[in-house]
């Protein structure tokens, strides 16, 4: 369906493999007038962009200066106003830690159409690609999605440690690796086990992939060791030590940390081997 003049469609473009894309995201950007779009899409995702389409970028690197959000709504306002047909296009879902939940009540507030378009998330799909399934039925019956990186502004945390301590399933932390090591040692105080698996997950679904393993008491010295940066995810449950032994994808690579404990498991893994290297796809 073609994108609509004075709409503003608020679109998810998965977390990096663009075969991860939805047909809805594929034929609005095919068809709107103007894509204004964050850093963290998949490659190739405006190949199929008009060759009239004005393409803006208003992504935001971590610590460096960015177009501020609210002008970004004025932005989407003003080119909805004019008449043009208008994609959103954000990495993952837009309602996940992607601030389309605050770009939809700009919209709104101004009297502007706008329609939601779901996209892959990056806790559910960089989880399988590095082997995790975030809800096997013998490890966990729920999950939790949870920010790692509050909002700075924000005086007072809103996460409860001792909730998430004691959340019955897997966590899966967002933008949660600047702040593991401070995260991991909350989670423990307030009584989680710091000998769980748990994983980080770089780049997922991207070339390039990396997963390290290793418990919740020492995965941010894995990760420090192994180099791994944002954009990351954070996995504590017993799911994550599912990465050693159902690599979903063979483009990823897995570190398991050597100093890691894991807590005793239930099921035997099936990667013996402390490191392992997987072929391309
Ligand atoms: C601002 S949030 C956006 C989340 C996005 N809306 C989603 O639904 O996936 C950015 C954070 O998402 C996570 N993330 C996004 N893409 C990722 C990927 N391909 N691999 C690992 N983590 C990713 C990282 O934790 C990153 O810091």
């Amino acid at each position: 369906m073609r994108a609509r003049a004075g709409v503003v469609y608020l679109v998810g473009a998965g977390p990096g493999d663009p075969g991860l894309m939805t047909m809805r995201s594929l034929e609005l950007i095919a068809s709107a007038d103007a894509i204004f779009h964050d850093r963290l899409i998949p490659p190739g995702a405006l190949a199929g962009a008009r060759e009239d389409a004005e393409l803006v970028y208003v992504g935001k690197v971590p610590g460096k200066p960015s177009v501020p959000q609210e002008e970004i709504g004025k932005r989407l306002i003003e080119a909805a106003q004019a008449g043009k047909s208008v994609v959103r296009l954000k990495g993952g879902d837009p309602f996940v830690f992607g601030r389309g939940g605050e770009e939809g009540e700009a919209l709104r507030a101004a009297g502007v159409e706008f329609e939601v378009v779901p996209g892959v998330t990056a806790g559910v799909a960089a989880s399988a690609y590095a082997g995790i399934p975030v809800t096997h039925r013998d490890d966990a019956s729920a999950v939790a999605f949870v920010t790692g990186h509050e909002d700075p502004e924000k005086e007072e945390t809103a996460l409860d440690w001792d909730a998430l301590a004691h959340f019955p399933g897997t966590l899966v932390f967002y933008m949660g690796v600047k702040r593991l090591n401070d995260n991991a040692a909350a989670l423990i105080a307030a009584g989680r086990d710091a000998d769980e698996p748990a994983a980080a997950i770089e780049r997922g679904t991207m070339d390039g992939q990396r997963t390290a393993v290793a418990t919740l008491g020492t995965l941010a010295e894995a990760v420090e060791r192994e180099g791994i940066g944002s954009p990351a995810l954070i996995v504590v449950g017993p799911v994550s030590r599912d990465a050693r032994r159902l690599p979903g994808w063979s483009g990823g690579r897995c570190t398991e940390s050597a100093s890691s404990s894991p807590a005793p498991v239930r099921r035997q893994a099936a990667w013996p081997r402390p490191f392992v290297r997987l072929g391309p796809r």
